[in-house]
């Protein structure tokens, strides 16, 4: 039996392979390359001492399926494959819906004409808008969404509500992931963003190995302690093995999980953090807000403790260690 992981060349997905093959999951592959390379699975196979089938196709394409299916016992599927670039969603919202949308819509089709029925999908904090409370548990409303990308998590995960009405064989996991970072330990599997980085942590690494001039701190007038933005990291291996978990766990109809550390951390702290785990110095200005920005995002991630038996346990020091490790050995990511 194996897992079929949509996405699974990317950042969080190369993670994931880690963590499966290391408790006893054979897995494959599903990813177009679209945003990511085969370098990142030759590395997992270098990581974990095995092998994975890796499908170079578009999740839409429908005949991919009949490959994969001949080929492999599939007994379940994590979903990571989609596009994530939130600006780009703004200035191309019709090619992330297509992507997102369609596409999750054709990998369920394919999925449930073959009744494998089990599906973890890769959500986002960016359901709750800016959140009604924080810490943030499951049952906050979802708030206003400001741009396609998310409004196309929002709406996956409605889609897969509706399967599981309809039919009450499906098992799915809806994961919301808070802020994804850091790198595997070993340093040869991290992050790996196409041009410019949108998200702090790697725009905060690029800035340490001299790739990029400044960080520019969007805001010092929120609501927070320091007026800076404060976000829920979570380390990749930690949310990596809250997948693993969730395929322990799964169970009839839809369950809903927070994955992050339930602590809030400013950017401030996080350039600060940073500087003391490399020791390296990053300069940064402090600019305008950055718009459909928020002040506070941070979970409580009670609810995946108590009933998957997971918690995340490294710090915003291992976070930022294991970035530096991964940014300065891999300046230019997988190219290197
Ligand atoms: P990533 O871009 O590194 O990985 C996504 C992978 O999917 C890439 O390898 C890409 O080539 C592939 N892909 C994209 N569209 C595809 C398609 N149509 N068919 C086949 N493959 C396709 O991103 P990531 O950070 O690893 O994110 C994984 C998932 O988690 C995404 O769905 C993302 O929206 C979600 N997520 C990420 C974050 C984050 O901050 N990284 C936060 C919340 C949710
Ligand atoms: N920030 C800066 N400068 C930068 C980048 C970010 O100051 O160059 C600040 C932001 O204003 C925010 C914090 O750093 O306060 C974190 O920003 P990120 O872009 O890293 O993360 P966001 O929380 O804004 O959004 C990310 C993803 C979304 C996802 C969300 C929740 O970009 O796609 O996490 O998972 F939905």
């Amino acid at each position: 039996m194996a897992i079929l992981v949509t996405g699974g060349a990317g950042y969080i997905g190369s993670h994931t392979l880690v963590e499966l093959a290391k408790e006893g999951y054979d897995a494959v592959v599903l990813d177009d390359l679209s945003n990511s390379s085969k370098e990142s699975i030759a590395r997992v196979e270098e990581l974990t001492g095995k092998t994975f089938k890796l499908y170079v196709a578009d999740i839409a394409d429908r005949d991919i399926y009949e490959k994969i299916f001949s080929e492999n016992d599939i007994e379940a599927c994590i979903h990571f494959a989609g596009l994530k670039a939130v600006g780009e969603s703004v200035e191309k919202p019709m090619m992330y819906y297509q992507n997102n949308i369609t596409g999750s819509l054709v990998l369920f089709e394919e999925l449930a004409k073959r009744n494998v029925k089990k599906v973890i999908f890769s959500s986002s904090a960016t359901v709750y808008g800016d959140p009604a409370f924080v810490p943030i548990t499951e049952d906050c409303p979802k708030g206003v969404i400001t741009n396609p990308y998310g409004r196309s998590k929002s709406m996956i995960e409605e889609i897969l509500m509706d399967i599981c009405v309809s039919d009450p064989d499906w098992e799915v996991v809806l994961l919301r992931y808070f802020n994804p970072v850091g790198a595997h330990e070993s340093g040869r599997i991290g992050e790996d963003p196409n041009g410019l980085p949108n998200n702090l942590m790697p725009y905060i690494s690029q800035v340490s190995v001299g790739k990029l001039p400044r960080l520019n701190v969007f805001g010092d007038d929120y609501d927070t302690p320091d007026g800076t933005g404060v976000r829920d990291y979570i380390h990749v291996v930690d949310l990596s093995d809250g997948h693993v978990k969730a395929l322990e766990n799964m169970k009839k109809g839809v369950s809903i999980y927070n994955l992050g550390t339930g602590n809030g951390t400013s950017v401030l702290e996080m350039v600060k953090a940073y500087e003391e785990a490399s020791g390296v110095e990053i300069p940064y200005v402090i600019t305008d807000r950055r718009p459909g920005d928020v002040g506070n995002v941070y979970c409580d991630a009670s609810k995946a403790e108590k009933e998957l038996g997971w918690k995340a346990v490294r710090d915003i020091k291992q976070m930022c260690a294991d970035t530096w490790n991964w940014q300065s050995h891999n300046p230019n990511g997988y190219e290197d």
